[in-house]
């Protein structure tokens, strides 16, 4: 570490300087001392200025004997067309395989292993599919507001925030077919298969909200509008439910829900697989009228408290015929007592190594802007009022109904499953 430190400085400059970026290079060349050199920079910075950057960069601090890759976090754009136009510029400077685009739910420890489990497994490939796969449901919540993002936010909103690049990808990588290899194309080809195979979302099937303030006791919780960073009559989403569909073999009907909110009850993330019912079975009565509460469900949670459990319905021990749901349970705490690596870890190191299996491709971008640009269009020409839901809470009413529409309950609600599987 005090290696790596003595090797670290600070140099200031503007953005848009070819000048000062002409320092950075002499300093680095300083540090480089003639050895062939490799240069990455990281763009954690607004996106207005992500172009001025890599222009100087590129024009005036590349490295000259090694590569030079460019990070670039989100929000890629607001919509397909300046999500376009972004990459178009980034293209005047870089070529696409010097573009690693972030997104850091791909570098999540459970996410990695979402192709683990289903492609090195025989129990779980032949499940994935309509034919035994009822719903899938992505679900992202945070128990805190804005918090003095609301500049941001407001300007972007939880869908695309949140559900146009985590969640979608998510879904994209639990979809796609077997890719050829685990090559970074092989994978990124099928993800945008599955991304061109969806419909654009209709305005009938997403539900969206915003919190409002309240009083609990002596504590008090702001509403959205109560940043002072957010205009009072904000009509930004900060909760959206949404359902979408696959539309090939494998997937035709099978309703992918998707939700995400702040300032809700809890802080999770999961994937969530509900089976079909077991036809003709046997023990139909001892479940009595709710067969739901029988099918099988494979849980990912993918944070806090990283666990992978499926539900099955066991018989509870003893002279009677008594059924129980229980759970067969991954804890990684209890497997894998040694701590995770961040994300950011994980992606950082595959840039510098090159590996961009969990970077999104342009083409990837553009497939999933196309999917959310005209729902985002119509909420905005709309002025579609979002429904007010509690600060902690579990979000709005009409997040059920949208689910109860395609027959789907959410998971993350039926069963105290964080408690269950401890
Ligand atoms: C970011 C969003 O991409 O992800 C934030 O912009 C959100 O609004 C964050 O809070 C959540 O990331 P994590 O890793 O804390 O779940």
């Amino acid at each position: 570490m005090d290696e790596f430190l003595k090797r670290c400085f600070y140099h200031s400059g503007q953005y848009n300087s070819e000048e000062h970026f002409a320092e950075l290079d002499i300093k680095l060349k300083e540090k480089e001392a003639g050895r062939k050199s490799n240069r990455l920079f990281y763009l954690s910075i607004p996106p207005n200025i992500f172009v001025d950057v890599v222009k100087c960069a590129s024009l005036r601090a590349s490295s000259a004997s090694g590569w030079t890759r460019v990070i670039v976090e989100k929000p890629f754009g607001r919509d397909s067309e300046s999500s376009g136009e972004l990459t178009r510029s980034l293209k005047q400077y870089l070529r696409e395989d010097q573009i690693f685009r972030i997104d850091h739910y791909l570098g999540k420890e459970l996410v990695e292993n979402l192709s683990v489990l289903r492609f090195s497994n025989l129990v779980f490939e032949p499940l994935w599919s309509r034919n035994y796969i009822r719903s899938v449901q992505f679900i992202f919540s945070e128990d805190f507001g804005t918090e003095g993002r609301g500049g941001y936010f407001d300007h972007y909103g939880i869908i695309r925030d949140i559900m146009q690049n985590h969640l979608l990808q998510i879904l994209a990588l639990f979809a796609m077919e077997t890719p050829v290899s685990l090559d970074a194309e092989d994978i990124r080809n099928e993800k945008v298969k599955v991304l061109r195979s969806m419909k654009p979302l209709q305005l009938e099937d997403v539900n969206i909200g915003q919190y409002k303030g309240h009083s609990k006791g002596s504590r008090s919780y702001p509403a959205y509008t109560d940043d002072p960073t957010v205009p009072k009559d904000s009509l930004t989403p900060t909760f959206a439910a949404a359902v979408l569909f696959i539309n090939n073999a494998r997937w035709d009907g099978v309703p992918f829900l998707m939700k995400a909110g702040k300032a809700l009850h809890t802080k999770r993330a999961e994937i969530r697989v509900q089976f079909r019912h077991v036809p003709g079975n046997l023990y139909r009565r001892n479940f009595g009228t709710d067969l739901d509460k029988a099918t099988n469900e494979l849980v990912l949670r993918v944070q806090p408290d990283e666990a992978i459990y499926l539900k099955i319905n066991n018989k509870v021990p003893g002279l009677g015929m008594r059924l129980d749901r229980s759970d067969l349970n991954l804890l990684y705490r209890s497997r894998y007592p040694r701590e995770i690596p961040d994300a950011y870890e994980r992606l950082l190191l595959d840039a510098i190594e090159g590996e961009r299996r969990l970077f999104i491709r342009s083409d990837e971008l553009d497939a999933a802007w196309s999917l959310f640009t005209p729902l985002l269009k119509e909420l905005e020409e709309k002025k579609i009022v979002p429904e007010l839901y509690p600060y902690g809470s579990r979000g709005p009413v009409g997040a059920h109904y949208l689910a109860a529409k395609y027959n789907v309950r959410w998971g993350d609600l039926r069963t105290p499953e964080v408690s269950n599987c401890r």
